[in-house]
């Protein structure tokens, strides 16, 4: 794969210690969201060091000085349903008052291409960092849809946080919006001929919900 300016590919050990049970088939639904919630929150701390902040008074025990705050209303995120939901507490623990939108897609079980079912973005989104969550990023085609989806409504400035990645997503991202800064906790090898990622850790979303 190419390196591409705008791909963050995080791979610190202690991601890489939780990512382990992420992968491990025995670890059950409750540790499965458990430990999506805590790389989630290691991922947060990277993807926003550049987040909006303002400056106020605060008065410490000696002085009153000025102290940067992140600034109000300046960030949402956008979880794909079902499995970026996965992430959204992880963000949270960091960030209470991200503001939260939300996109629907599937992916087609035939051609693998995203299908659209819902779609609903807080007010004033195009002028907020807006932060996609997806912990899987396979062909790339719904982090790349739901990208373009939220330019369509006038984002600007965008990110997307996934926590495994196989290197055509990362590709297909990263041609399709060189704009977008990229964060992926693990790369992996490849896709297989049904699209997942090797070795992965499986359906996202069903591991996450206990559907299969
Ligand atoms: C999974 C995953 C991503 C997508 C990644 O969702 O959560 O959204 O596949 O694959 P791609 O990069 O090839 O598009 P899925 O379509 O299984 O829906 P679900 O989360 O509702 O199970
Ligand atoms: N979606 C998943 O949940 N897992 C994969 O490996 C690929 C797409």
């Amino acid at each position: 794969m190419k390196d591409y300016p705008n791909v963050h590919i995080l791979d610190h050990p202690l991601i890489r210690h939780k990512v382990a049970y992420l992968r491990d088939v025995n670890t059950d639904t409750k540790l499965f969201r458990d430990l999506i919630t805590e790389v989630a929150t290691l991922m947060t701390y990277e993807a926003f060091k550049d987040v909006p902040t303002e400056s106020i008074k605060i008065q410490t025990p000696f002085e009153l000085i000025d102290q940067d705050i992140v600034k109000n209303d300046s960030v949402a995120i956008v979880p794909i349903l079902r499995a970026g939901l996965g992430m959204v507490d992880g963000v949270f623990n960091l960030f209470p008052l991200a503001k939260v939108g939300h996109i629907g897609l599937y992916r087609n079980e035939e051609t693998h291409e995203p299908v659209e079912y819902y779609c609903k973005l807080p007010q004033n989104i195009e002028n907020m960092v807006t932060v996609v969550l997806d912990p899987m990023l396979a062909t790339g085609g719904s982090a790349s849809e739901a990208i373009t989806m939220l330019k369509k409504r006038g984002c600007k400035k965008i990110k997307l946080m996934s926590i495994i990645a196989a290197p055509e997503g990362v590709t297909r991202m990263a041609e399709d919006h060189p704009d977008v800064e990229i964060y992926v906790s693990t790369l992996d090898r490849e896709l297989n001929e049904n699209c997942y990622i090797l070795p992965g850790l499986g359906d996202a979303g069903d591991r996450i919900f206990g559907t299969k």
